[in-house]
């Protein structure tokens, strides 16, 4: 007898509802998904995807190795793995500056004044650019990187490139006989897919989902983050904004200002006399009569993903990340551990010591004084930032900040030992 003829009405119709039911639902499914998927798996306009190929493109290189993504890696937040990048037509050149994260500056201006006459804006450690635009420009001539000899050649190299019918096709058969205008077509669709493309800037980090009240953050981040907004201790938010903007934009933990940390540069560099001036450097900055105060000072760089960092601060002088907020909380209780010499801003440049932010907290103490931010707080700092991490990094800092947080006497004595002097040895 067929199996079914045992079966009941009743039961054969639920035999055919399951299925349905299931097919019922992954249509469901699908449907919210669709509405509610990432924005970044949207289509982009034809000129970004142009940008996505142009960005990994190593043939537009001098050494036809290095493409905008050899050093500026998804996987590490659109930043680089080692900091100071090589580059140049051998490979042979190291740059003098750390590469930046290339997310969250896509509502970046150029640089200008505010309304408190604060230099604000700008790309680049220095702010000499004014647009993602004219930013995408240099990488291509600049000889430690890219390192073509012009424009012309940059233009050559794309007009064989694989997508140069798609280049055609968005600006004209004849672009090829119009080497700027071919050139910025380039730095435009650059623009356009570091614009366009959300995985330049998610905002789905822990902070995100504790902000939208889908999480909450365990007792360590709280204290650090509370730790992070106080004007009396951590005072990070006075610079590293962390409200959200007044069209509800996210907080994007910088302000786009200028400071002088006296971040250490290498025995090497004070002895050249090769001073990085930063900011003072930028025509509007250097018109300016008080121009000077200016010498040293770098952007404030966003603190999304800053776990995920290999390399900290525009000369790369750091390594660690636990590190970096022990500078703020003793570089004026303990300028040895960090210049290695009792002098106060011993490591930094005499002839931009004076520029030096010694006003705001968490700075403004004096050597042998008690820090402000104790070793606890230091933690309760680094695990904070930790939930700055995007989604699609968090395997990368997948190991618990708590297990860097309580680190042996050995572990300590080795910090001390990689002393950043010595680390940044340009
Ligand atoms: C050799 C490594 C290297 C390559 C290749 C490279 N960059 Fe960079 N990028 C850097 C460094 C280093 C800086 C910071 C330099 C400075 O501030 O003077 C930087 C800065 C930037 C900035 C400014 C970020 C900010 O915070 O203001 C943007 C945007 C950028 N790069 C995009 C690109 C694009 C687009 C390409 C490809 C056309 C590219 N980069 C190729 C190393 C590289
Ligand atoms: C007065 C402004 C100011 C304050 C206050 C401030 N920062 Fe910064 N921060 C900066 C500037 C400017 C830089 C870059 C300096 C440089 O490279 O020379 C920076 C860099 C950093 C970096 C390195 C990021 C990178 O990508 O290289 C970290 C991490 C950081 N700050 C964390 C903090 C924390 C944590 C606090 C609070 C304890 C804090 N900052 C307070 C201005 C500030």
């Amino acid at each position: 007898m067929p199996m079914q003829g045992l079966l009941s009405h009743r039961s054969r119709f639920v035999i055919w509802l399951a299925p349905a039911a299931v097919l019922l639902c992954a249509l469901a499914w699908l449907a919210w998904h669709q509405v509610h998927k990432p924005i970044h798996t949207q289509q982009l306009s034809a000129q970004a995807q142009l940008g996505h190929h142009l960005f990994h493109d190593t043939s537009l290189s001098a050494s036809g190795q290095q493409s905008c993504a050899s050093c500026h890696l998804k996987e590490l937040g659109h930043a680089s793995a080692r900091g100071l990048e090589i580059g140049g037509p051998q490979m042979q050149f190291t740059g003098d500056r750390n590469t930046p994260s290339l997310r969250y500056l896509w509502r970046n201006t150029g640089l200008h004044f505010d309304e408190e006459g604060k230099a604000s804006g700008g790309f680049f450690w220095d702010g000499r650019s004014d647009s993602l635009n004219a930013q995408a420009a240099e990488p291509f001539l600049n000889p430690a990187e890219m390192a073509n000899p012009d424009k012309a050649s940059v233009v050559a190299k794309l007009s064989h490139a694989a997508y140069a019918a798609q280049f055609e096709r968005l600006f004209g058969k004849d672009i090829w006989q119009h080497t700027d205008k071919a050139f910025d077509a380039m730095t435009q669709a650059l623009a356009s897919y570091q614009t366009e493309d959300a995985d330049f800037h998610p905002f789905d980090s822990v902070f995100d989902r504790v902000s939208q009240g889908k999480a909450s953050f365990n007792a360590q981040q709280q204290r650090g983050w509370e730790l992070f907004k106080d004007p009396e201790k951590g005072n990070c938010a006075a610079c590293h904004t962390a409200e959200a903007d007044k069209d509800g934009t996210p907080p994007l933990f910088t302000d786009n200002s200028y400071d002088n940390l006296g971040v250490p540069v290498s025995a090497k560099r004070l002895k050249n006399q090769a001073i990085d001036k930063g900011v003072c450097t930028h025509p509007l900055v250097s018109a300016r009569a008080d121009a000077h105060t200016l010498c040293g000072a770098f952007k404030v760089p966003s603190l999304r993903n800053v776990a995920v960092r290999r390399a900290f601060f525009h000369n790369a002088a750091m390594t660690d990340l636990r590190e970096v907020i022990a500078f703020y909380a003793t570089r004026d209780t303990d300028p040895k551990r960090w210049y290695g010499t009792n002098k106060p801003l011993g490591g930094v440049h005499p002839s931009l010591r004076p520029n030096v932010n010694r006003d705001e907290v968490p700075y403004g103490q004096k050597p042998g004084e008690r820090a402000r931010l104790i070793e606890q707080d230091i933690d309760d700092l680094l695990a904070f930032l930790h939930t700055l991490t995007d989604a699609d990094l968090q395997a990368i800092t997948a190991s618990p900040p708590v297990a860097i947080a309580a680190p042996s006497a050995a572990a300590h004595a080795g910090r001390r030992a990689a002393n950043p002097v010595a680390l940044n040895n340009r």
